[in-house]
């Protein structure tokens, strides 16, 4: 039997820390490291750095079992490790570009720690021909140390769902220039019994680009359905079930709302636009998908106008502020833009959300005339002239409408993820506009 090969994870972040906590589960011995000292220690004391379903557990775990350590020093990890996977972050830049100062970073360090073969893999999100500039890196700035190869191994985690979908991938993508490459990384990944795709780096990276751009593509589509569906009386909901049980159309990511957020659509979408300027090829569609995006938000706060008429001094419940249910990631997330927009018309906004209201906190401080941080759904709803939807966490389906009723100024519910029982709302008398659908109004109630 091969021995199993020591793995080490570079970053740990949404990526990198559920990945390193993944291979330890598949047995292997993981070691992870990353730039942000406190973050290691944190992470070494069993406290992960942000919120992720499962992820705490894990850590506990094999810290204990001693499959994964954190180890602060990253060119010890470098050496200890016959595997590296690179899991920094890529961001964009302002003209949407990927800034892959960190990786580029990692691959540097890399270099001055290659003591004998190691397999480096770039997982991190990055344009095409960034493994082959990985390479370069570490031949320029190793020290005649050449024994090495570039790999690349897409992730495909969602937030909020990261180590189920590590354990159980739709597929496992393999961009690799040689066999010895290739088999090591079918090795790690064979206790899945996956799928896995095997391809030159280019088109791994690219199959990354291409999936989320799509992704995007598909919210924006249903997204501008949903606006025909209230222009013409159609409803968004049955429009979506009907394209989804087509297989060639799929029944996934044809929720219409107020739009895709998060850390990974909108940058990947942006640097897949730049990577294909860059070769020469005009990819508007994409651009087009990025713009109905954009309008999402406006399209939200004037559904919130129509139905409260002015917005000065109106008290509103915001539940959630998550760019999406089960995370406290608020990068990119619409609530942010919405919020924005509410307070700039001058309402008084309560809000809730069950994991990200401390980073949302240090975006927008509590302002005792404005703007308060509530401890339930129920308790920002307190004398609200309106409670508007920005993710569809589980609790708010199961909340008691009668209890919320009593406790609000006004009956109305704006919601912009569709995520409500409509009939639940109709018997406690509320008003309920949903996104592609025409509103519910109570008996005798004219629009
Ligand atoms: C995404 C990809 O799905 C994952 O494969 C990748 O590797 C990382 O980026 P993530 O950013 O965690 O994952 O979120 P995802 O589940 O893709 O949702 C992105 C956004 O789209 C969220 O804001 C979500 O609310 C929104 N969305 C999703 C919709 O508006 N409608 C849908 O039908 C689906």
């Amino acid at each position: 039997m091969t021995p199993k090969r020591r793995v080490g994870v570079l970053g740990l972040g949404h990526v990198g820390l559920p990945t390193a906590l993944g291979f330890a589960e598949l047995g292997c011995t993981v070691v992870g490291t990353d730039s942000d000292r406190s973050k290691v220690e944190a992470i070494g004391a069993g406290v992960p750095p942000f919120y992720e379903p499962g992820l705490e557990e894990l850590l506990e775990r094999h810290l204990a079992s001693g499959q994964f350590q954190a180890l602060p020093e990253i060119s010890e990890a470098v050496r200890r490790s016959d595997i590296l996977f690179i899991c920094v972050g890529t961001p964009h830049r302002e003209d949407g570009s990927a800034d892959l100062a960190q990786v580029e970073g990692a691959a540097r360090t890399v270099a001055a720690n290659l003591d004998r073969y190691k397999l480096i893999v770039e997982k991190s999100t990055a344009p095409v021909m960034t493994a082959l500039w990985v390479e370069r890196a570490i031949q320029r700035y190793g020290r005649g140390q050449r024994d090495f190869e570039v790999a690349c191994n897409p992730e495909f985690l969602r937030e909020g769902t990261a180590i189920h979908d590590f354990l159980h991938p739709d597929r496992v993508v393999i961009g690799a220039n040689s066999e010895r490459a290739r088999s090591w990384l079918r090795e790690l990944y064979e206790p899945l019994g996956r799928p896995m795709l095997i391809t030159d780096r280019n088109s791994a990276e690219m199959i990354k680009h291409a999936s989320n751009a799509f992704l995007a593509l598909k919210i924006s589509y249903i997204n501008m359905v949903s606006d025909l569906c209230e222009a013409a009386g159609a409803n968004v909901h049955d429009i979506a079930a009907g394209l989804g049980l087509d297989p060639r159309i799929g029944a996934h990511f044809l929720e219409a709302g107020i739009g895709y957020g998060g850390f990974c659509l909108p940058k990947d979408l942006k640097a897949f636009i730049h990577v294909a300027e860059e070769h020469g090829v005009n990819f508007a569609l994409l651009r087009e998908v990025g713009r109905i995006n954009e309008s999402r938000i406006d399209r939200f706060v004037r559904k919130v106008q129509q139905a409260l008429w002015v917005l000065q001094d109106k008290e509103l419940a915001v539940w959630g502020l998550s760019f999406k249910p089960h995370t406290d990631d608020i990068r990119d997330a619409p609530s942010l833009r919405v919020v924005q927009r509410l307070r700039q018309a001058g309402a008084c906004l309560r809000l809730y959300d069950p994991a990200a209201a401390p980073e949302f906190r240090r975006v927008f401080p509590e302002d005792p005339h404005s703007l308060v941080y509530c401890s339930s759904a129920l308790a920002a709803a307190q004398g609200a002239h309106a409670v508007l939807v920005l993710t569809e966490w589980p609790e708010f389906r199961e909340i008691d409408w009668k209890q919320v009723r009593e406790s609000m100024v006004l009956p109305i519910v704006v919601d912009g993820r569709n995520c409500l029982d409509a009939a639940a709302l109709s018997t406690e008398g509320f008003e309920y506009h949903r996104v592609g659908e025409a509103s519910l109004m109570p008996a005798g109630v004219k629009v």
